[in-house]
């Protein structure tokens, strides 16, 4: 069957407001491509009934605690192998990938970071943003290499911290930039204008 569309795969942990953005993106054309898969190693991740009620195919990979990340990267690497992707799109993707993982599909995995990299690396940047009572912070897309939260960055954008803002309010308006700015910064890449 001929194809027609660049395919993504889409790895969450969580909630997957993001993946829902660049779903949302695919459908209304903003985003010429279309998601092959939703991943999670987390089975209870929110983000993948979001997925099926959108009717997009979701696998859950299980994370193992005690055996190697390696081996636990095995079934995900032969999901993405299995369906023809040409992206790997890591939207709230809580595990650190290996550099074998990384080097299997070399500047294909894509990431979206809440701070300005290389500040505030790490799984809780927004809350190191306001610890180190910065004035603002912001969201960092980049192609993954093989240091975490590291390579190349294609997307940046400022958030402002106000006075009094909590996690919540920090991260709401974190998310709201992502959900803009994923899906137009994935355009741009995947139709080679950056
Ligand atoms: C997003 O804010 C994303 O930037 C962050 O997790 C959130 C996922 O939200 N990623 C990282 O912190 C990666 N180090 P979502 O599940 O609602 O898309």
């Amino acid at each position: 069957m001929k194809r027609t569309k660049p395919r993504l795969a889409v790895l969450i942990s969580g909630t997957g407001s993001n993946m829902e953005a660049i779903a949302a993106a695919c459908r209304s054309g903003l985003l010429d491509a279309e998601i092959a898969v939703v991943i999670s190693d987390n089975p209870n991740a929110a983000g993948l009934s979001r997925a099926r009620k959108m009717r997009i195919e979701t696998v859950a990979c299980p994370y193992k605690r005690g055996i190697p990340r390696g081996e636990n990267e095995i079934p995900i690497i032969e999901e993405i192998r299995g369906r023809d992707v040409d992206w790997i799109v890591l939207a709230g993707y809580m595990k650190i990938l290996t550099s074998d993982f990384v080097r299997t599909f070399p500047g294909r995995v894509v990431n979206i970071h809440p701070s300005l990299l290389p500040a505030f690396p790490g799984a809780h940047a927004i809350r190191d943003a306001l610890d180190a009572g910065a004035d603002f912070t912001g969201v960092t897309i980049h192609i993954v290499d093989e240091l975490v939260d590291h390579g190349p960055i294609i997307a940046q954008e400022e958030v402002v911290i106000l006075p009094g803002d909590t996690e919540e309010t920090l991260a709401s308006r974190i998310h709201a930039v992502e959900h803009k700015l994923y899906p137009r910064t994935l355009q741009e890449l995947i139709h080679e204008d950056i």
